[in-house]
């Protein structure tokens, strides 16, 4: 959705400014052509060089340089952009957007500009929560301009709170978004279980997987993306947590069924994407688990089955099931749509390259109830999310709301 788009990228004084030569980065690999300019002030984090390599692009710092490519280059920049990125966007910048001052390049180009604009905010935390800061974000947000929330979590000089920049993935799924039409899963509510459960042997060892979360979130994103409110419950993965989403953390099956339990009633739409441990230990060692003989026996018992019991109880939300399998895919997981009650279910065989466990890709097939079968090709994750919900929206057009 970025391929072919003229992305101004204005980047302010700020620590988290190191970070948005990933945005950059990013992309351009997408497509975008890539425009930076820097405050002063920016130049003293990052090098200008570095932006410009990055970019391939020259970057923009002085009003007063020469043109190096256009003949008054913030005109210039303003009328050809198709959205301007401030990141990360210092308080002294959007205090000066919000009051009519143009002063610098970056400033000028702003208010010469009618393209889309996003605030990217990335700064001290009491600095963020500042009423002037705040009052001028509202006055910025009135007049049409976007923002970004910042994420919680520890600043440079040490101290936690609200202020970082989001993760530069986040911030360029943030500018698909933008571009993209559908808004189809406005209103709906999305409960999305996500990678693995850990099963405690003794205090320091566990039964687990290799699920990292990321189909999971990728869903999560996708249908924030859209429009739709979002809840992970996730298993322990070290993923970003997608922008506009909540997430809430488990550990173990037990915990997962227990939360997935409490919730459920509030969600209309539910993907279990997690890769749930089938079975957990009789009984949990006290302390570590000596070596002994050569020979240890762990004898372990049934795990809840979250899927299962929410097919017995779902009433007309739609479940999505989703099945990893090493052979007989589609036997495998036309089973489990039936046995579990799934309106649909997402295969992959994890043994071909490029699918299922860690990959940013995967390769999978849709098994509806009708036992038709939607055949993917090799896609990243977001896009093999958003073809499973292209095919969930067409689901519930034809239903009805549940009455629940
Ligand atoms: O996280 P990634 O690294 O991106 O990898 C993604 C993935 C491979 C984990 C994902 O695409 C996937 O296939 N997840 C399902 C894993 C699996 O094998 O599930 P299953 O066949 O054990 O279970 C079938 C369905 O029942 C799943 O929807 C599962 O979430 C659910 N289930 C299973 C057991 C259980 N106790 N409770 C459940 O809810």
């Amino acid at each position: 959705m970025l391929k072919g788009k003229n992305v101004v990228v204005g980047v302010c004084g700020g620590i988290a400014a190191y970070k948005v030569v990933d945005v950059v980065s990013r992309l351009k690999k997408q497509g975008a052509d890539v425009h930076v300019v820097m405050t002063d002030n920016a130049a003293k984090f990052v090098s200008p060089l570095t932006f410009q390599s990055i970019s391939h692009n020259p970057v923009v710092t002085d009003m007063f340089d020469e043109p190096k490519q256009w003949n008054i280059q913030h005109i210039s920049m303003a009328e050809k952009a198709d959205i301007i990125v401030i990141a990360p966007a210092t308080a002294n910048v959007i205090g000066k957007i919000a009051n009519g001052i143009a002063d610098d390049m970056l400033t000028t180009t702003v208010m010469a500009s009618k393209a889309k604009l996003l605030f990217v905010p990335a700064m001290n935390f009491n600095m963020y929560a500042n009423p002037i800061v705040q009052n001028n974000i509202k006055t910025l947000e009135k007049l049409g301009y976007l923002f970004m929330e910042p994420e919680t979590g520890t600043m440079a000089e040490g101290s936690s709170g609200k202020g970082r920049l989001p993760e530069p993935v986040n911030i360029v799924n943030r500018l698909n978004n933008i571009f993209n039409d559908k808004n189809d899963m406005y209103g709906m509510k999305v409960l999305i279980t996500a990678g693995p459960t850990r099963e405690a042997i003794d205090p320091v060892r566990y039964i687990s997987n290799h699920s990292s979360g990321k189909m999971g979130y990728a869903f999560a994103q996708e249908a924030a993306n859209r429009g739709a409110q979002v809840k992970i419950i996730s298993g322990p993965v070290d993923q970003p947590v997608p922008q506009n989403t909540e997430v809430t953390r488990v550990i173990t099956a037990d915990e997962m069924y227990a939360e997935v339990m409490k919730c459920y009633r509030d969600f209309d739409i539910i993907i279990l994407v997690a890769a749930v441990a089938d079975y957990k230990c009789k009984q949990v060692a006290e302390n570590k688990i000596k070596k002994t003989g050569d020979e240890m026996l762990i004898e372990l018992v049934k795990n809840p089955d979250i899927a299962r019991e929410l097919g017995r109880v779902k009433g007309s939300r739609i479940v999505v099931g989703t099945c990893a399998e090493t052979r007989d895919l589609i036997e495998n997981a036309k089973s489990k749509l039936v046995s579990k009650n799934f309106d649909m279910i997402m295969a992959n065989d994890v043994t071909m390259e490029g699918a299922g466990f860690g990959t940013d890709t995967n390769i999978v097939k849709i098994i509806k109830k009708d036992s038709s079968v939607i055949e993917l090709p090799l896609m990243s994750k977001l896009e093999v999310a958003g073809r499973v919900l292209d095919e969930v929206t067409g689901l519930i057009i034809k239903e009805d709301k549940h009455g629940n």
